[in-house]
């Protein structure tokens, strides 16, 4: 099972979404169809006006305090309204000031103390959540913002100043605000300028929570500088720490090391050699040696920051180490961030094969820090679309819609330049590639079942790298074998020729390969049926029913089989 704590998606309009009558009386900030970028949530004197503002004037987009749109409106204050019309009335009002600005205003929205008490206005948020909403809960200690909400006025639950009704105000509304907040932010002790920025970092931030039988949950962060969340994940337990990392990553690793000694830990660095090269018994042999020497016990850690193959290989010395230590794993390319760090395996390569050797072994948690794209070439971006697609193609269906709108940036990602926006758009399509491998691994840890859904396009594409000698990125030979796929699908009547073109040109426009002219249709059934998914002599291929309706094809016709590759092995 797979939930999102925290959802966060790309401001869109949604079909669901009714239009939003303008009255002549609304300000120019309100556009219909836009939604807050983020929504503050709390009790009086909390500073939702004062932070809001503040990150608002960071962020360039407008303000609004509901409180003060509904005074402009009613031309009353506050306390008038609640003295004259009384607090039901007042809350009515507010819904619908409230409901309104979550349709129309696309900045940053403070709501009323007691707005989300409302069962109504209660239920708009929580359907603006899940339609990709933020919501900040600032969370103060009780008695300054007791003190601060006394100096404010307008503040008319709090006539009589009863510090008691304060308290239990706070203790009815503090669980509400945390279950429906996205984001909570403590302000003790933080100026309007850092609970700014926590907050802003908070909203860039997007968690996938990874449960299932068999794992102990972990939770994969995805977003801005989540590196300083290294001590918390890592926990008060361990005193040393094993930095695992290449030294293509130094910058990233440097960055790790600063954050682990600046909170106490005492950290072993330990550089190995690139890609492929370090996934061997020897460099895990050689990491073994090191542990031992310094005296690592089963209650140290091991972080791995690295590509897909610097973190398999941490991930397997930590499995094996005293039988297993706590791991953390910092991905820093695209794939490594999307499939190799979750789903729970870990290995090194032997003269057998790649992958052959290695053991189940669940992180600690998982930091997808994006700021470790800003050193990543494109060739290794772009590769790593590939499996992005695979699980817009086995799962959902939006990844898809997110790759085909933005092909062209995506497919000129450079390291360098990465516009805010292109960057949110990355990490949506992490946190939902990330979620579909999260649903196909939870069910069972073990290769069975679901997780074989994710082996869509990688039939053909094992045999290709194999012939390639390894030289063809895997994200490319898994492009080509997608199409070889769908083609098989089509052939095999389950799916239309649009839906292969479809196919053709969504991967293409990303600058991924659709066609393999490498070796012949002998050496790859041959391959094939060495592959991990044939059983004796039959060939099994994951296909597509439709978009996010994978199936399993069990002994397909081998003439089949061969038009497919025809269809794919043209020239390059
Ligand atoms: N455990 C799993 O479930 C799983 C799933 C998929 C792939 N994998 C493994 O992952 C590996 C492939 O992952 P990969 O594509 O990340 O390969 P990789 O680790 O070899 O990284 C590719 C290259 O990019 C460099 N790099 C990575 N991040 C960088 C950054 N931020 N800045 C600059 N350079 C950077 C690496 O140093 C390397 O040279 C393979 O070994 C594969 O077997 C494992
Ligand atoms: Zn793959």
């Amino acid at each position: 099972m797979v939930n999102h704590r925290r959802t966060h998606r790309s401001r869109r309009p949604t079909g669901r979404r009714h239009a939003v009558a303008r009255r002549a009386s609304q300000p120019v900030l309100l556009h219909d169809g836009a939604t807050p970028r983020v929504v503050f949530i709390g009790m009086p004197g909390a500073g939702k006006t004062r932070i809001g503002t503040e990150v608002a004037a960071k962020t360039g987009y407008g303000f609004i305090d509901t409180d003060d749109e509904i005074e402009r409106r009613e031309h009353m204050t506050v306390s008038q309204i609640f003295a004259e019309k009384g607090e039901p009335e007042f809350r009515r009002i507010e819904n619908r000031v409230i409901e309104e600005l979550l349709h129309s205003f696309g900045g940053v929205l403070s709501l009323g103390g007691g707005s989300p008490m409302h069962p109504d206005t209660r239920q708009a948020l929580i359907d603006y959540v899940h339609d990709g909403g933020t919501i900040v809960y600032l969370r103060a200690d009780p008695e300054e913002a007791m003190v601060r909400s006394q100096h404010g006025g307008n503040r008319p639950l709090l006539a009589s100043n009863a510090r008691e009704k304060w308290m239990s105000l706070y203790e009815q509304r503090d669980p509400v605000y945390s279950r429906i907040a996205t984001v909570v932010v403590a302000t003790r002790g933080k100026t309007p300028a850092k609970a700014a920025k926590a907050v802003m970092e908070g909203m860039n931030e997007r968690i996938v929570h990874v449960t299932g039988s068999g794992i102990e949950p972990y939770d994969v962060r995805i977003g801005r500088n989540v590196i300083t969340h290294l001590p918390e994940v890592l926990g008060e337990a361990p005193v040393r720490v094993a930095l695992i990392h290449t030294s293509t990553v130094q910058r990233h690793s440097d960055k790790a090391r600063t954050i682990l000694r600046r909170a106490g830990y005492t950290v072993s660095d330990i550089t190995i050699p690139d890609a492929e090269m370090g996934k061997t018994i020897e460099v895990a042999n050689g990491i073994w040696k090191r542990l031992g020497d310094e005296g690592f016990t089963r209650s140290d850690a091991i972080v791995g920051l690295g590509g897909g193959a610097c973190t398999d290989l941490a991930g397997f010395v930590a499995a094996t180490w005293m039988r297993g230590i706590r791991y953390v794993n910092c991905p820093t390319s695209l794939l490594a961030m999307v499939d190799a760090s979750t789903g729970g395996k870990t290995g090194i390569n032997t003269e057998q094969g790649k992958n052959l050797v290695g053991s189940f072994y669940t992180p600690a948690g998982v930091l997808a820090d994006l700021d470790a794209l800003s050193t990543l070439p494109n060739d290794i971006f772009v590769e790593g679309l590939g499996e992005v697609a695979k699980s817009g193609f086995i799962r959902d269906p939006k990844i898809l819609d997110i790759l085909e709108a933005n092909a062209e940036r995506l497919r000129d990602f450079d390291c360098t330049d990465v516009p805010e926006d292109l960057m949110a758009v990355i990490s949506e399509l992490i946190e939902r590639t990330v979620t579909v491998k999260a649903y196909h691994v939870s069910s069972d840890l073990k290769e069975k079942g679901l997780r074989e859904f994710l082996n869509y396009g990688h039939t053909l594409a094992h045999a290709i790298e194999k012939l390639e000698h390894f030289r063809w990125r895997h994200g490319q030979a898994v492009a080509v074998g997608m199409v070889f796929a769908a083609e098989l699908s089509h052939i095999t009547g389950h799916i239309d020729s649009r839906l292969v073109d479809y196919h053709r040109s969504l991967l293409s426009s990303l600058g991924l390969r659709t066609s393999w002219n490498g070796g012949t249709f002998d050496e790859v059934v041959a391959l094939m049926h060495r592959d991990k998914k044939a059983r004796g002599n039959t060939l099994r291929f994951v296909i597509l029913e439709s978009i996010g309706h994978p199936i399993h094809l069990d002994g397909p016709d081998i003439e089949d089989v061969h038009e497919a590759f025809r269809r794919v092995s043209g020239t390059l």
